[in-house]
């Protein structure tokens, strides 16, 4: 597929959407969010693609929502355009999704980082909730997951008063997973999903699934459901592969059945 703004690559078994509006700091408008749920459907359906890397620029991955888009927009606009509903596809999306974060990763663009699995980030990178400044507050997830993320404490104060987070102090909150030096951090994160991308595929979906679910049911309810898929996976012809590959001493062949 070819996209109008993003940029898309397939590197090994990985595939790279970078945001590519750099003139607006990579700022989502429609069009981006659209290709971008676009460009996650379409890498979450390709059976060669076992991991997504998001990413944007060294200046910035994306310094939020698109302001300009915003100014003259209504509450109905808003509504009846969906505006922020194409960015809900990254939660959706089956395949690990890691951002590569460098620079300002701002509002919408850090909500759209904490939606994907992982994050990596360069030195540089900036973490920060600025919509008070502009009379709103994070509406693409921010409040619930940026809270889950680093906890109250520290969510108050980017929310309510715009406190910017760098790079370390991101990774010592639980925020992010690793921190590099700027001229590594693509490669760190496209090297990170390279390695998930040659695990057994259906355990790493069901596995991101089971994490993704701690967030959003109640304990015994996600340990019955862990049991459930763990169970499930017995049935996989890479269960007993990569059980047998165990016991011969040798590398498993992974079928993704
Ligand atoms: N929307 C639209 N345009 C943006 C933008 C945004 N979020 N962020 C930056 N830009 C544009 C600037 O307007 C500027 O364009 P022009 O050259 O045409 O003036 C260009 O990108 C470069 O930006 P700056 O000149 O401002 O660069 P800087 O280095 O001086 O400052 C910055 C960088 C601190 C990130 C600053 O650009 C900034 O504060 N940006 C806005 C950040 C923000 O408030 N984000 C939240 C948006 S609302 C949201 O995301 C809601 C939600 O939850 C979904």
């Amino acid at each position: 597929m070819s996209y109008t703004i993003l940029k898309t690559e397939v590197h090994e078994h990985v595939a790279l959407i970078r945001l590519n509006r750099p003139e607006a700091l990579n700022a989502l408008n429609r069009a981006v969010m659209e290709e971008l749920a676009q460009a996650l459907i379409a890498f979450d359906e390709d059976p060669e693609v076992g991991a997504i890397v998001i990413t944007g620029d060294e200046r910035a991955f994306a310094a939020g929502a698109d302001i300009k888009e915003m100014a003259d927009a209504s509450a109905i606009d808003m509504l009846t355009d969906d505006y922020l509903t194409p960015l809900d596809t990254i939660r959706r999306v089956r395949k690990p999704v890691i951002a590569a974060v460098s620079g300002w990763c701002l509002g919408g663009g850090n909500e759209v980082a904490m939606a994907c699995d992982m994050i990596v980030a360069s030195e540089t990178a900036k973490f920060g909730q600025p919509e008070v400044n502009i009379g709103v507050f994070p509406g693409a997830g921010g409040t619930q997951r940026l809270t889950r993320a680093v906890g109250k404490a520290i969510a108050m104060e980017m929310i309510l008063n715009n406190r910017t987070l760098s790079a370390d102090e991101a990774f010592r909150f639980g925020l992010v997973n690793r921190v590099v030096p700027e001229e590594l951090y693509l490669e760190e994160a496209l090297t990170l999903a390279n390695e998930i991308a040659t695990r057994a595929p259906l355990a790493v979906r069901l596995g991101k699934e089971m994490v993704n679910q701690a967030f959003e049911s109640f304990l015994a309810e996600g340990v019955a459901d862990e049991r459930r898929a763990f169970y499930f996976l017995f049935n996989s012809e890479d269960k007993t592969e990569g059980m047998r590959a165990f016991i011969e001493k040798r590398k498993p062949e992974w079928k993704g059945k």
